[in-house]
């Protein structure tokens, strides 16, 4: 699977993003090693805290359904609300950037994007380095 076609994942999972208090929308597809895409969006709450980012629903729908192994994530997300355009870079929270690194080897490739043509990409050692594991 392309870039391309993982970021193109992420703009379709954050169609279904609930986003109603922030207005702003995240989506993340997780590719695994299988092959299979995993989706994932923001879910909100009107406790705020129990709110759910999109690139942890992605994660812990794979691992529920018994992913170990990730090759790469891309992610996407913003105010606009057109499908497969949005204004900046959506950067995976701290908290992500850690839930991750429990199951993401450090080479591991994060796009961030802003259209299938228009990304950056990181690795998850420069994300999080010296990520806490016990
Ligand atoms: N959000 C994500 O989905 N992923 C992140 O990495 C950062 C923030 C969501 C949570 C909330 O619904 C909205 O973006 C604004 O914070």
């Amino acid at each position: 699977m392309t870039k391309q076609e993982l970021i193109k994942e992420a703009f379709l999972a954050r169609k279904q993003a609930y986003a109603p208090y922030s207005k702003f929308k995240v989506g993340a597809a997780l590719l695994c090693e299988s092959g299979t895409v995993f989706r994932g969006c923001n879910v909100e709450n009107a406790s705020y805290g129990a709110t759910m980012c999109a690139e942890r629903t992605a994660l812990f729908s794979a691992v529920a359904a018994g992913e170990r192994k990730f090759e790469m994530i891309a992610i996407v997300g913003g105010n606009e609300f057109e499908f497969n355009e949005v204004n900046g870079y959506a950067y995976p929270c701290g908290m992500c950037r850690q839930a991750l690194s429990e199951f993401c080897k450090p080479d591991m490739p994060v796009i961030v994007a802003r259209s299938e043509e228009d990304y950056k990409e990181f690795t998850m050692k420069e994300l999080l380095p010296e990520a806490f594991t016990l």
